[in-house]
């Protein structure tokens, strides 16, 4: 499962100092194993009751400038970038009972099974905590297209409580969570780098026992489609190109997708479907399929 880290200080660290040390000590998000050994000077942080308030406070009466650069959404509070390769921010998780959920229940991702593309270390920071079933799965075995079957083993029941420190390990665990009985913070210190764009994260359905969604925070796919639909020859050729060539499975299926979308004739189609089909990507197969359906 998602590692508890028994850690334990009475430390109490600032963000700037947190991040300082972060950068002093080499730690790297990219690695789990490095990132783990972060585990006690977050807990410092985490025991820091006031910074999280004050930054709060501060935003509130400074047109929230801190946060212009926040892309996560209205449940995430930016809290800066220690390193080029990592981001920090604190989550909000809301009650099932509180107005923040019952006004948007699908801002918050409760009972759905994923997946991250990311490795991040995270600290119970106020309140009782979310709750998570854990599993854990084999992501080089999953080609990564809706519908896949895939075999995931569940491992944990448990809260991630306050001043608890645990590690997700990215493309390793695997958690559906729960809201919390009351509302909730983590801090959480994440790898964010230009990679982790090109690696498929998933949700899984209700049983855990296929892909129901690939997320993914690429443009490419639409791009793709836009691209398609100009009709150049050139464009044409480059997602062919791709449809063989890209490194994620999932980006091939979504050009192979639109250069059947876009090719010129029917001799062009033939030869698309036939790379498809006899391609051992089940994406690429799947793409096929689904052309030839409409
Ligand atoms: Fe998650």
């Amino acid at each position: 499962m998602s590692l508890d880290i028994p850690v334990q200080t009475d430390r109490q660290l600032g963000l700037d100092e947190f991040q300082e040390l972060f950068r002093d000590g080499k730690y790297d998000a990219r690695d789990s194993e490095s990132l783990k050994d972060a585990a006690e000077i977050l807990l410092a942080l985490g025991n820091n009751k006031s910074f999280l308030p004050d930054l709060i406070m501060k935003e509130l009466t400074d047109d929230m400038s801190g946060q212009r650069d926040n892309f996560y959404g209205p449940s995430v509070i930016k809290l800066g970038h220690p390193t080029d390769s990592t981001v920090m921010r604190a989550n909000i998780w809301a009650s099932a009972t509180d107005e923040d959920y019952r006004r948007s229940p699908n801002a918050f991702i409760y009972g759905v099974p994923h997946d991250h593309n990311f490795n991040f270390l995270t600290v119970g920071y106020w309140g009782p905590g979310y709750k998570s079933r854990y599993y854990e799965f084999d992501y080089e075995n999953v080609e990564g297209y809706t519908g896949e079957e895939v075999r995931i083993r569940e491992v944990a029941f448990k809260s991630l409580g306050l001043d608890s420190v645990m590690l997700y390990r990215a493309h390793v665990d695997i958690h559906s969570q729960l809201p919390p009985d009351k509302l909730s913070i983590t801090l959480n210190v994440m790898e964010s780098g230009p990679e982790h764009h090109y690696k498929d994260q998933y949700m899984f359905d209700g049983e855990g026992g296929s892909v129901a969604v690939v997320l993914s925070s690429r443009c490419s796919p639409n791009l793709f489609e836009v691209a398609a639909s100009f009709g150049d020859a050139e464009i044409q050729e480059a997602l062919v190109f791709i449809s063989k060539r890209h490194q994620s499975e999932y980006t091939r299926a979504c050009a192979l997708r639109s250069a059947l979308r876009g090719a010129a004739d029917e001799d062009e189609v033939e030869r698309l479907v036939a790379y498809g089909m006899n391609s051992n990507c089940g994406g690429l197969r799947q793409a096929v399929h689904r052309f030839l359906a409409h």
